[in-house]
């Protein structure tokens, strides 16, 4: 399923001024960190990403002329500050395009912990990109909404489009995100040992302006093209063993930009190491998993999906793991029909 292939209710949406859409959060095999711009969240590099199915935001939007101003709920909590400004950014960008004016109540849900490294705002900015834009009357161009999604958070432009997604930097319009392979390209799965669930001191927000500080920065982001390039031809040829020397090296740089920050970033928690040292062990006894990283401690198990069950019981071993949550390839951001959001607790 696209957005395009759901004409009756973005029609629908469009008439009521309210629409509900589901995201799912993305894993980057290829990090973006750092920005050209930071105000347009244009990235220093490209990236590259799988959608995760089992782990989704959903948003609904409703613009209400009576409404005096924007409002924000999530998972049942009202949230106001940095916050709501930074959703009604997004909706100020839309009522532009859509030439709306009334203010807008948002009320998002996610079905995994926010703020800890799982990409909780790439789910939550690309779910409002589509309620929104749908609700104000713009038309379903996944680019637009890619892009809409990207000035919310970067990495949400790549939980626009289904599957596996690239995004390339670019000016405003260029620098969006598509789809490289659908979901059903591979059965990999993606299990994240969760080691903390406490929300991080710095998020990403404020984490992509220190990247240049690190001297480690320029080689970083001089040498993610060819990485891409390794990471897209394995995924392509659905080579696990080609693909995930190079997802480790990626997160390990992007890592070590971070660490050597000015101030540092230092994510890594006791267990983040353990979970490091463990995926090697695993791949000795012939298993075929390999870890990444985002911008927290949170380590991402990603294996073909027939090892995934052993995987996850070896993970549940590691002193400091306190979930383990699971997913496949996941689809795009999408439109869900007036009453099926309840299907989505
Ligand atoms: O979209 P942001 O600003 O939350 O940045 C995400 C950065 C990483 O998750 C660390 C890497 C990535 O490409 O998703």
């Amino acid at each position: 399923m696209t957005q395009l292939a759901q004409p009756d209710l973005w029609a629908k949406a469009a008439q009521q001024q309210c629409a509900t859409a589901l995201a799912h959060p993305n894993i980057a095999f290829i990090k973006y960190w750092g920005n050209t711009n930071h105000q347009l969240r244009l990235p220093a590099n490209p990236s590259l990403s799988m959608n995760m199915a089992g782990l989704h935001t959903v948003t609904r939007v409703e613009f209400d002329p009576a409404l005096p101003a924007d409002t924000l709920e999530i998972n049942g909590v009202p949230a106001t500050g940095p916050g709501l400004e930074r959703v009604s950014a997004v909706l100020n960008l839309i009522r532009a395009e859509a030439g709306v004016a009334a203010p807008a109540r948002v009320v998002s849900r996610s079905n995994f912990p926010v703020g800890s490294g799982i990409a909780s705002s790439a789910a939550a900015f690309a779910a409002l990109a589509v309620a929104g834009a749908a609700a104000a009357g713009l038309p379903p161009v996944e680019a637009r909404l890619s892009r809409l999604a990207r000035r919310g958070s970067g990495s949400a432009s790549r939980s626009v489009p289904s599957g596996f997604c690239e995004w390339q930097p670019g000016d405003d319009d260029g620098s969006v995100a598509f789809s490289i392979a659908p979901p059903e390209h591979w059965a990999l799965a993606d299990l994240v040992a969760v080691v903390s669930r406490e929300h991080k001191a710095v998020g990403s927000s404020g984490g992509h302006p220190l990247a240049d500080t690190s001297s480690l920065q320029t080689a970083r982001v001089a040498g993610a093209a060819e990485r891409l390039r390794r990471c897209k031809e394995a995924l392509l040829a659905r080579d696990i063993s080609a693909m995930g020397p190079v997802i480790e090296e990626d997160a390990v740089i992007m890592h070590g930009v971070m660490m050597s920050s000015r101030p540092p970033l230092f994510y890594w928690l006791p267990a983040t190491m353990a979970l490091i040292q463990a995926t090697a062990r695993w791949r000795a006894e012939g298993l075929e998993v390999y870890f990444t990283i985002d911008a927290g401690p949170n380590v991402h198990l990603i294996c073909p999906a027939e090892q995934a069950a052993d995987v996850e019981a070896k993970a549940r071993k590691i002193a400091g793991v306190r979930d383990v949550l699971k997913s496949a390839p996941g689809g795009p951001a999408h439109l869900l029909a007036p009453g099926d959001e309840f299907l989505h607790p």
